[in-house]
C-alpha cells in the first residue's frame, strides 16, 4: 500500500513555495511563539511547517474536504490509525457492480472517467455503511480526497474540466503520514475564521485568506460534494451544487474590507502574519484581489506596529491571465499592543 503526505495535494495558490519566505521574514521579525493558528488553512502546508512537538497548531477552514485532511494530519494518533490498513485494503478491493450511480450520472466524462465514478461511489457509499470512529471516517475520507486528485481529468481545480477524458489508472486509497509526534496539543476547527477568532488567543495568528473573488467552493465542489455526501441537485455543466450560496465567504465579495477589518479588531494574540498579494487592479474585475495594500496597512496599523515585505513570485492560474509583470507577494507583520 502506497503512503501519501500533506503536500501531495493538486492546488493551485498554495503557499508551499513561500515557506521558506514565510520563515526567513519571521526570523528576521524575531517572532518567537509557542502557539501558531492558521486560520484560513487549506492545504495546510503553513501550519504543517510550524507543527513541531513544543508548538501548539490551531488550524481552521471552512471547508469540510479540507477539515477532513487537517484533523488527519493535525490531530490522529498513532492508535487511530491501528485498523486504517485493513480499512484501506477492503476498500480498494470492493467489488465493482458497473450500475450507474450519482458520481458517474453527474461526473462521468467530466471530472472523472468510467470505472472510477463507478468506484468513487462504492468506496463512498462504503464508508458510510462501515462502522467506524469519526477520527476513523475524517482519515478514510482524506485518502479518498487524495486519491481523487491523482485520477481526475482537471487542471488543478474543479471549476472546469479537460474537454478530452485521458487514461487513469484505477483509483486506490492510500495510507497519509503523519508526525504523531508533533500533533499532541493541536486543535482543529470548521469554523467562519470570524467567529473562531473570539474564541482563540495563540501568539501568532497566520492569515491566508482568498485574495480575489473566486471562491474556493466553486473550484473544489466535487471533492466537498463527495465528502459532505448529502447528494444535493447539481446544475450546469461544471455540475456545481446547486443551493450554494451558504458556501459563498464574504473574503471573495465586495464586502471584504468589512469582514478582515472585524477580523483584525477581534484578534487576540501578539503577532498578526497576513499574506496578500499585488493584483490590486492589475487583472480582470473576478481575479483582482479584493483589498488593497493601503487598506491592509490601515486596518492593521489599529493594532500596532506593522511591516512589509515582498518576493517576486510567478503567479500561476489555470485562467487566461497567466503572464502577470512583477507579481509581488507580499507579507504582513504587524506586532501587536
Ligand atoms: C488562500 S487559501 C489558504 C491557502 C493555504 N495557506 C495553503 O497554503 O494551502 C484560503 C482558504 O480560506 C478558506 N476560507 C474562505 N473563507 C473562510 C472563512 N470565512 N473562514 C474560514 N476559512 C475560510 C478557503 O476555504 C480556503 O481554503
Amino acid at each position: 500500500m502506497a503512503n501519501y503526505s500533506l503536500n501531495n495535494r493538486r492546488y493551485l495558490w498554495n503557499k508551499f513555495k513561500l515557506l521558506d519566505f514565510i520563515s526567513e521574514i519571521i526570523e528576521k521579525e524575531k517572532i518567537t511563539f509557542s502557539s501558531f493558528c492558521d486560520i484560513f488553512a487549506w492545504t495546510g502546508v503553513v501550519w504543517n511547517f510550524f507543527n513541531k512537538k513544543n508548538i501548539k497548531v490551531i488550524s481552521n477552514d471552512i471547508l469540510e474536504a479540507n477539515f477532513v485532511s487537517l484533523v488527519t494530519f493535525l490531530k490522529a494518533t498513532k492508535k487511530d490509525f491501528e485498523k486504517i490498513p485493513e480499512y484501506i485494503e477492503h476498500l480498494n478491493n470492493l467489488k465493482t457492480t458497473k450500475k450507474d450511480n450519482y458520481v458517474s450520472i453527474n461526473y462521468w466524462d467530466k471530472y472523472f472517467d468510467y470505472n472510477n465514478a463507478i468506484r468513487i461511489w462504492e468506496i463512498r457509499e462504503e464508508i458510510e455503511r462501515m462502522n467506524l470512529k469519526p477520527i476513523e471516517k475524517n482519515i478514510l475520507l482524506s485518502s479518498l480526497v487524495y486519491s481523487i486528485d491523482k485520477i481526475a481529468n482537471t487542471c488543478w481545480h474543479y471549476a472546469a474540466f479537460r474537454k478530452k477524458m485521458s487514461k487513469y489508472p484505477e483509483i486506490k486509497l492510500n495510507i497519509p503520514e503523519i508526525n504523531f509526534e508533533s500533533n499532541l496539543n493541536n486543535e482543529i476547527y470548521k469554523e467562519d475564521a470570524n467567529i473562531l477568532v473570539s474564541k482563540i488567543n495563540p501568539d501568532v495568528i497566520y492569515l491566508d485568506p482568498p485574495y480575489n473573488s473566486r471562491q474556493y467552493f466553486n473550484s473544489y465542489h466535487v471533492l466537498e460534494n463527495i465528502v459532505k455526501w448529502n447528494k444535493p441537485e447539481l446544475e450546469w455543466i461544471t455540475k456545481q451544487i446547486k443551493d450554494r450560496s451558504k458556501y459563498k465567504s464574504e473574503y471573495c465579495s465586495n464586502n471584504a474590507y468589512n469582514v478582515f477589518s472585524d477580523l483584525i479588531q477581534k484578534a487576540n494574540c501578539k503577532y498578526l502574519i497576513v499574506s496578500y498579494n499585488n493584483t490590486w487592479e492589475k487583472l480582470d474585475a473576478r481575479s483582482n484581489s479584493k483589498l488593497s495594500d493601503t487598506q491592509i496597512i490601515e486596518i492593521l496599523s489599529k493594532k500596532w506596529k506593522v511591516t512589509i515585505h515582498e518576493k517576486d513570485y510567478k503567479y500561476y492560474t489555470a485562467w487566461k491571465n497567466n503572464n502577470i509583470k512583477e507579481h509581488k507577494e507580499r507579507l504582513y507583520v504587524c506586532k501587536v499592543k
